[in-house]
């Protein structure tokens, strides 16, 4: 089969694809969007560098095609801060020191956003579980830990002071 168009959101922007069927997400969005956030590590469903949220769930951008996620809403990292401003996280891991290299910090920074909806107080066994899909070679999670119960603890707070 060649290739067919499909439209998808990403962050926000309705997009028309032209893709073959067997294109995978991940493929999509780093070469035909030119949004390179996620990134490609292993592209066997192991590392989680390739993270998006797909319609309010952490999805492996090289575990689905594109086709599959037709009429639906794709968020990347680039996604969730606003131009000029980076969202709490980042500033928390950019405080925390919760990356080194930065190779996974886009996949674990848009898992950590979506496990703090699923989960808005985390304990840090819940953060460490809640993560257990992403994998980092350089801080031993330490600081990854540390930077999102840190905006955790910031986002409930605001959040108490808009009460
Ligand atoms: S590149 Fe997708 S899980 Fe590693
Ligand atoms: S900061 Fe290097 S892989 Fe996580």
């Amino acid at each position: 089969m060649g290739k067919q168009h499909y439209q998808i959101t990403v962050n926000g922007e309705a997009k028309d694809i032209l893709a073959e069927p067997r294109e995978l997400l991940i493929h999509t969005l780093r070469e035909q969007l030119n949004i390179t956030g996620p990134h490609v590590g292993c592209e066997t469903s192991h590392c989680g560098a390739c993270t998006v949220d797909i319609d309010g769930r952490s999805i492996k951008a090289c575990t689905v095609f594109t086709a599959q996620v037709a009429g639906k809403e794709i968020t990347t990292v680039e996604g969730l801060g606003e131009p000029g401003k980076l969202h709490i996280l980042q500033e928390m891991f950019k405080e925390h020191h919760g990356l080194q290299c930065g190779y996974c910090t886009p996949g674990m920074i848009t898992r950590a956003h979506r496990l703090l909806q699923e989960i808005p107080n985390p304990t840090e066994e819940e953060v460490r579980f809640g993560i257990a899909g992403n994998l980092c070679r350089c801080t031993g999670y330490q600081n990854i830990v540390k930077s999102i119960l840190a905006a955790a603890a910031v986002m409930n707070a605001s959040q108490e002071a808009a009460e």
